[in-house]
């Protein structure tokens, strides 16, 4: 396969979201959710980094490795990571001067550089429990800042007010009601990004990764999934003596979708979209990663 001589040729490594694709899925070296692929990129041995996820995943792995080449196969935008913008964020930072500000990975590198933690959905928690303040600045998904809210102490403002994953959050009451209806049995696994009726309404609610652990451990054999419709073929694939259904057919994230074994093979071919961040964000940006990943480790 051309892929293949073209990753040995360039001593490259592919990693990829649990959202692409499944044929991009099958031929990446290493795929996760969001806090085990920053892990990952921490510590790559190769000189070339194919990186099949959105623009937040890629800008991360190149944070984390400057003297490496990043590539990815299209520009692939996070809506979630859009909504948040710089002179909100300042300002609420203004209005808050004692608060810590965690941002979750799903932002730009822009916005990592004023935050004191990134977080990720499977950390959320942690991270803003070890924060040495009463109050929290958490953004910009205002689900899981909810989720957040629910089970600390901590006062949590979310910024912006609104922000929100469309793909998560077209998934609804409605959509679940009939899910259940369709399979009585099923366990309802649901990602924080959805909106918090829907989280209620769950068994489980738990990162991409989180989703398929928890699944192989249920005693359950069927469940209802409540995320990107990605996730259902690394289930699938990883747990074949289970049945996994979507909440919603239409949860799918068109950008991570961008992302085809045609367009990985002209990467790494041409290396012509190459992720680069300013210098000086890049390294202030590194501060505040690294720190999730000391704060996640202990
Ligand atoms: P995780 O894979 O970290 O759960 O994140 C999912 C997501 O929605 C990324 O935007």
């Amino acid at each position: 396969m051309m892929i293949e001589n073209l990753k040995k040729e360039k001593n490259a490594i592919i990693l990829a979201h649990n959202y692409v694709r499944p044929e991009i899925q099958d031929i990446a070296d290493f795929v996760g959710d969001s806090f085990e692929l920053a892990l990952k990129a921490s510590k790559i041995d190769a000189d070339l980094i194919l990186f099949c996820g959105v623009d937040f995943m890629a800008e991360t792995a190149a944070i984390l490795n400057p003297d490496k080449k990043v590539l990815v196969p299209d520009i692939a935008t996070c809506p979630l990571a859009q909504m948040l913008d710089t002179d909100s964020l300042l300002s609420y930072k203004r209005m808050y001067p004692d608060a810590k500000v965690v941002l979750y990975i799903n932002t730009l590198a822009r916005h990592k550089i004023y935050a004191d933690a990134i977080c990720t959905s499977s950390n959320a928690l942690k991270i803003v429990n070890s924060m040495d303040s009463d109050k929290v600045l958490f953004g910009p998904d205002m689900n899981l800042a909810r989720y957040v809210a629910d089970r600390t102490s901590k006062e949590i403002i979310p910024v912006p007010k609104i922000g929100f994953c469309p793909t998560h959050y077209q998934i609804t009451t409605e959509d679940l009601s009939i899910a259940v209806k369709k399979h009585p049995n099923a366990e309802i696994v649901v990602h924080p990004e959805c909106t918090v009726d829907v989280q209620k309404k769950a068994d489980a609610i738990t990162s991409t990764s989180g989703m398929i652990r928890y699944c192989k451990e249920s005693s359950k054999e069927e469940f209802l999934i409540g995320t990107e419709v990605g996730l259902i073929h690394r289930l699938k694939k990883d747990i074949p003596n289970k049945e996994f259904y979507p909440i919603s057919e239409f949860s799918v994230c068109p950008s991570m979708k961008i992302h085809t074994l045609d367009k990985a093979e002209n990467a790494l071919k041409t290396e012509a979209i190459h992720v680069k961040i300013d210098e000086y964000i890049a390294n202030k940006a590194i501060i505040p990663i690294k720190k999730m990943i000391e704060l996640t480790k202990n």
